[in-house]
């Protein structure tokens, strides 16, 4: 039997350019090549522009919203703060630089790092405590449920760099 890589004890992370080229391979239905789901709300969102509208760090930015889930980016460096999420897992990708994340769901309680790199995904499940760094700083994009704080419903005192938020508006 093939172990499941998504319902395992450690969820490894999983390439996303060897996911791509899985769908990929997948044909394009003609309809609905032809005429591609749009409405008055839908808009292109250019990720490059939007990253380059903002500086801070730890400041997600909500791109984006699928039904009651936001997609988010943020610029990270340095450390963020231990906390959970009791009711939601998280998404994590990494676009640019290589983002840590520390969670303590290891055997007994301990801690173990899991190290992302470009183009690389992860799940954080819910309820494991967490805290994402990055040394030399990254680019991430992030999927949870629309209203969920950045710092989790507990955690560690903030340090100043941390904010605690739900996301902000692109500018
Ligand atoms: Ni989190």
């Amino acid at each position: 039997m093939t172990a499941d890589p998504v319902s395992g004890p450690y969820r490894r992370p999983t390439s996303a350019a060897a996911l791509a080229s899985d769908r990929s391979a997948r044909a394009v239905p003609e309809a609905a090549a032809a005429e591609p789901p749009r409405g008055p709300w839908a808009a292109t969102v250019d990720l490059k522009a939007a990253f380059d509208s903002f500086e801070e760090l730890w400041s997600p930015r909500v791109v984006a919203r699928v039904n009651d889930y936001d997609i988010r980016i943020a610029k990270v460096a340095g450390e963020h703060v231990w906390h959970a999420h009791s009711d939601t897992d998280e998404f994590f990708l990494v676009l640019a630089g290589t983002l840590h994340i520390t969670m303590r769901d290891a055997p007994g309680g301990g801690e173990r790092v899991v190290i992302l790199h470009r183009g690389e995904i992860l799940v954080v499940p819910r309820g494991v405590e967490h805290r994402p760094a990055s040394p030399a700083g990254a680019s991430i994009l992030l999927v949870e449920p629309t209203g969920t704080l950045s710092v989790g419903d507990r955690h560690d005192p903030l340090p100043d760099h941390v904010e605690a938020t739900t996301g902000h508006a692109l500018a």
